[in-house]
């Protein structure tokens, strides 16, 4: 999704909008751009291009940016016209004054358009955005925050916005309805961002601008006001994690390190929440009665975090004996979902902005359901709008293919039925002690599968031709077979389905020939035989099989060509383990294929839009 980055201080602007617009690039986007208020003459500069900021910073040492002190910047995701030079951002209002980034989508703007071209506002992209410049532009008595302030009452839809005018050169300011975007707080400079990595290594004090609020920043002051106009008093936290975190360090890809980070996230995972024996979910907000009293969990999550609550299925059922619904957000918002004041709602969210989960709690919330959100970000918005939130810690998760965030949530959703599980006493003491100690030993599991990576990538790039893959499982590692059919599309762009392997008979059998690859996932199970027919099955059709099977399974020899083994484990705890050799079968094709792993095509790291 879109970038921003906006700065006002004592320093030349552009070299510090580039080289913290770069560190949003894992967002996603196809063209970019910046503007300053430039001390030479005050008025607006500004470049965009199409592609990437390196391709803006080319042109930029040809044709370098006046020096100013006040500027914004952007990285656009297209949605309202194609990713060319015209629709980047900044987009200019018709004086030439006013310049304007924008990340979110205006849902009235072509009625706003028309209004403005009937006053002679002359357009000049085919962009949503545009129209804030302009309106601004039209309400502007001399007030710069005034003048944004009534523009944005007219605007439906979701916006963060960064403002910067030639007649205000000593201000910056910026809005938020519906689309993250964080201010740092500096020493005699501010900043605005969509995500914290763009600024850490300006500022760690950060205030997070929430819906429905405007924030008029200079060099060293920052005021927030609220839509209608009164003044909040601002809230400043603290970052914990270091620069390291979003640094490569030494990686070749930020995937890569994130899929190495998989041990460390999890032991500190079930440190933190375990504590004599017992899981301890610290931020839940929910009394152990209140726990008790729930009858029926609903879980709504999108793409991978959707594959992490469909796990939680198995294990909340299996554990708690609780039912266990689950939709994907956007059709969750659409139908009528069967819920009441004892269902609890259970959001999964890395970035905790997801637009389709975030309409999702609302809808709950109206029906009168608590909400607990699983969520990686600290402050997001999902955060601050479920009533609980249990927090993942994993650390930034700059890959746009989720891999820490996505092990981080399975092992929340482990706690969680442990949790629930005793409560309601569907689970005794003692076997919910043996898991947490089958739990404690999957970081070491982990560490083990990374030191065999090296057959993992001969095994991927063996196979790395193939133009379709099928990734089938059973039970709990069913879900798994999705999430690895997503990794695989997403960074490989090779056609690739996941499919409950007891469904293959019923269709995708059909596309089983010598040219196609199935990876079998096929550790120890009670389903274990069912998988073996499947094998055969494709093996008598000529489909080459990569299986992922237990240590020790030399049976499984006669069915597989390719055999990536992973350490014995607790059943129930398989997709924790078989994730990873997902991960980096994945990755390796890609990397394999020359394909851009950290930012593949179309993609963007959190999609704040519907
Ligand atoms: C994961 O690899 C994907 N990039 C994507 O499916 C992602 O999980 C989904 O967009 C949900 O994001 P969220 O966890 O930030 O809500």
């Amino acid at each position: 999704m879109c970038g921003i980055v906006g700065y006002i201080g004592k320093k030349d602007a552009t070299p510090i909008l580039l080289s913290s617009l770069k560190r949003l690039e894992y967002r996603g986007y196809d063209s970019c751009g910046v503007g300053v208020v430039a001390q030479k003459d005050g008025k607006i500069h500004s470049k965009k291009t199409q592609g990437k900021i390196q391709g803006l910073t080319d042109i930029l040492k040809d044709k370098p940016m006046p020096t100013g002190f006040v500027g914004i910047s952007h990285t656009r995701w297209a949605t309202h016209g194609k990713p060319t030079k015209a629709n980047a951002h900044p987009h200019a209002d018709k004086t030439g004054k006013i310049l304007i980034v924008h990340n979110g989508i205006i849902e009235n703007y072509q009625e706003i358009k028309e209004a403005l071209k009937a006053k002679g506002y002359p357009f000049v992209s085919e962009t949503d955005s545009e129209v804030i410049a302009h309106l601004i532009s039209s309400l502007d008595k001399g007030d710069l925050l005034e003048a944004v302030q009534k523009a944005i009452q007219k605007l439906n839809g979701s916006f963060a916005l960064g403002v910067i005018s030639s007649d205000h050169p000593d201000k910056l300011i910026a809005a938020r309805l519906g689309s993250p975007l964080i201010i740092g707080v500096g020493c005699n400079e501010n900043f605005i961002a969509s995500d914290v990595p763009a600024i850490l290594d300006r500022t760690r004090k950060i205030v997070y601008l929430r819906d429905g609020e405007v924030a008029e920043l200079q060099k060293s002051s920052l005021k927030i006001f609220d839509f209608k106009g009164k003044q909040i008093k601002p809230k400043v936290h603290t970052v914990a994690f270091k620069l390291d975190a979003v640094q490569k360090e030494g990686f070749s890809h930020f995937m890569l390190k994130e899929i190495h980070e998989q041990p460390k996230v999890l032991s500190g995972m079930l440190s933190s929440r375990i504590k004599n024996k017992k899981v301890h979910l610290e931020g839940l907000s929910l009394t152990d009665k209140q726990l008790k009293g729930i009858n029926h969990v609903f879980v709504v999550a999108c793409g991978t975090a959707y594959h992490a609550g469909l796990v939680g299925k198995y294990v909340i059922e299996q554990l708690a004996g609780v039912p266990v619904s689950i939709d994907v957000s956007s059709e969750f918002r659409y139908r009528t979902p069967i819920i009441n004041k004892k269902t609890l709602i259970v959001a999964v969210s890395q970035s905790g902005e997801t637009a389709d989960t975030l309409a999702a709690v609302r809808e709950a919330k109206l029906k009168g359901c608590k909400v607990i959100s699983i969520c990686n970000v600290v402050g997001s918005s999902l955060a601050r709008e479920s009533h609980g939130v249990l927090y993942t810690h994993a650390g930034p998760e700059i890959g746009v293919a989720s891999t820490k965030a996505y092990t981080a949530q399975l092992c929340m959703m482990y706690l969680l039925g442990l949790k629930l599980g005793v409560l309601k006493k569907k689970i005794s003491k003692g076997r919910s002690e043996s898991l947490i100690k089958d739990l404690k030993r999957v970081p070491s599991f982990l560490m083990m599968i990374l030191k065999s990576k090296a057959k993992i990538r001969k095994i991927a790039r063996a196979n790395s031709h193939f133009g379709c893959f099928l990734f089938l499982g059973r039970n709990i590692n069913f879900p798994s077979a999705l999430e690895g059919a997503l990794k695989l599309k997403e960074i490989s762009y090779i056609p690739a389905e996941g499919y409950a392997a007891g469904e293959m008979k019923h269709g995708p059998i059909a596309l089983i020939d010598e040219y196609r690859a199935v990876v079998c996932v096929t550790p120890e199970a009670d389903t274990y035989e069912k998988m073996i027919s499947n094998m055969q099955e494709i093996r008598a059709r000529k489909g080459k099989i990569i299986a992922i099977a237990t240590e020790g399974d030399t049976a499984i020899k006669q069915h597989a060509n390719n055999i990536i083994y992973i350490p014995s484990t607790n059943k129930l705890l398989t997709p924790l383990v078989v994730a990873l050799p997902l991960q980096l079968i994945a990755y390796y094709i890609a990397v394999e294929r020359g394909n851009d792993v950290d930012q593949p095509r179309n993609l963007a790291k959190s999609v704040t839009v519907e």
